[in-house]
């Protein structure tokens, strides 16, 4: 199967220009001026953007967590992410205790077989590290492709491990190359406040946020990055909900040392103010960190701008508000009378660069460069992907997005393609979307039409990291 895309504007992290692309099999073979080959399939990109397909560093499909699962599966979530220009997610599997990372890697390549539409990659969650378990990561990094590793300073009982846990997994993964993921919030102080809310009766929604202040994130995040300092060991903090958290990684960044940040749409469009009232509709938009006030939107903003914070992602995580949607049990309603057992998360994998372009680019008069290297080259990059990924170059897998800037869209739940019955982005319309979506040279969506195979996408085995 070869396909000719003709006159796009191809965008990467660093250029721009108008050619052909000519892709043969899974790989683009040639970019020129006029290309006059022959081939299986041409497409008229004129006027349009061709980027390379967006990377989604953080999702949880199938995900078991909060006394229910994530509502999208492997299927259901990367036809949804292909559909708003997602062509690669990087989830995560969970060794749980008295699990090993060998046996959570497995359960996790089990859930994904043959139902992903997309490629995926893996990070490894860990909620424990006896000694004797250590070449286990090294294993993970050296033969598997699984090269970095999630750990939380949040979440007792469930995720949460000690300083010594984290800065002992630091240090080994300082010696054998992988990347350190950090959730940082104080979990045992939030656990005493959910405690205090609780018992003074503030049971509703509002109560999570009020649990979990900024300080609380601020703080661990500190922590996690002096923690990874003592290792030597690059540390990635993953969803940044507040300026102070990101504070944190700027200061240390301009110490010159490896801390990176990512957010994600709900702290960039959300705000604290729209659920203060109490009621459970505010179940909506319950993920850890919290959404924060609207003030604090802009820092992030102007923070993704000045390169402070280096990557969107989503931290896809959805549950759903009624029982019975399209056959899925009770999820937020779990925390009716009672905030603390919310299930964590929210949708958006299906509109992370929909929300991006709008609010960056549109709005905020990004460069397409810098959008690019957001949502697909620097995720890419830290995540060992590149550049087999997160670039349009001869030799790049044609993970490719052809972006009509011109192609509105209305974000909706009745629409959309995630397993959700909601969306946070309600109503919103975008300007721009994809006209055509690629994933390794085959063409999945034509606008709305899905046109990808279950099973098509392939677990990548990825690298080590490129520092940026
Ligand atoms: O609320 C969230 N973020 N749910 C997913 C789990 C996590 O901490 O990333
Ligand atoms: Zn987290
Ligand atoms: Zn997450």
């Amino acid at each position: 199967m070869s396909t000719l895309i003709k006159n796009g504007r191809i965008i990467t992290s660093e250029q721009d220009y108008v050619a052909d692309m000519y892709i043969e099999s899974e790989t683009i073979t040639t970019i020129g001026k006029d290309l006059k080959a022959q081939a299986d399939k041409i497409i008229d990109a004129s006027g349009k953007y061709v980027i390379p397909g967006g990377i989604d560093v953080h999702t949880h499909m199938d995900l078991p967590f909060g006394g229910t699962s994530s509502s999208d599966d492997f299927e259901t979530g990367t036809v949804a992410a292909a559909h708003g220009g997602t062509t690669c997610i990087v989830d995560f599997a969970v060794q749980s205790r008295g699990t090993t990372m060998r046996n959570a890697l497995d359960t996790w390549l089990r859930k994904s077989e043959g139902k992903s539409v997309i490629d995926y990659g893996f990070h490894m969650i860990l909620t424990e590290l006896p000694d004797d378990w250590l070449p286990e990561m090294d294993a993970l990094v050296k033969h598997e492709g699984v090269t970095s590793f999630k750990l939380f300073t949040a979440y007792p009982g469930v995720f949460m491990v000690d300083d010594a846990t984290i800065y002992k997994a630091m240090k080994r993964t300082a010696d054998n190359g992988g990347l350190i993921c950090m959730h940082a919030e104080n979990g045992g102080v939030i656990d005493l406040l959910v405690k205090r809310l609780l018992s003074e009766g503030k049971t509703g929604p509002n109560g999570h946020a009020l649990s979990r202040p900024a300080t609380a994130e601020q703080e661990a995040t500190h922590r996690v990055i002096a923690l990874s300092e003592m290792a030597g060991v690059p540390v990635y903090v993953v969803h940044v909900s507040s300026h102070k958290a990101m504070e944190q990684i700027r200061e240390a960044r301009d110490r010159g040392l490896p801390a990176y940040g990512e957010t994600c749409p709900q702290y960039l469009f959300l705000a604290y103010e729209d659920y203060a009232d109490g009621s459970f509709d505010g179940a909506k938009y319950i993920c850890s960190p919290p959404i924060r006030e609207r003030a604090n939107q802009e820092f992030l903003w102007k923070a993704l701008k000045a390169d402070d914070l280096q990557a969107v992602s989503t931290d896809h995580c959805p549950f759903c508000m009624k029982e019975g949607f399209k056959g899925l049990p009770k999820q937020k309603e779990l925390g009716i009378g009672d905030f603390s057992k919310i299930p964590n998360g929210l949708p958006g994998v299906e509109n992370r660069l929909h929300l991006l372009y709008e609010g960056g680019v549109v709005k905020r008069g990004w460069s397409m460069n810098r959008f690019v290297q957001l949502v697909s080259t620097a995720p890419a990059k830290l995540m060992g992907l590149y550049p087999r990924k997160g670039t349009i170059a001869v030799g790049s897998d044609a993970d490719i997005v052809v972006w009509d800037s011109k192609r509105p869209h209305t974000i909706s739940a009745k629409t959309h393609f995630m397993r959700v019955d909601y969306n946070p982005y309600e109503q919103m319309t975008v300007s721009g979307s994809p006209a055509y979506v690629f994933s390794r040279g085959k063409l999945i969506f034509e606008g709305d039409k899905f046109l990808g195979k279950l099973g098509d996408g392939k677990f990548v085995r990825r690298g080590q990291y490129n520092l940026i």
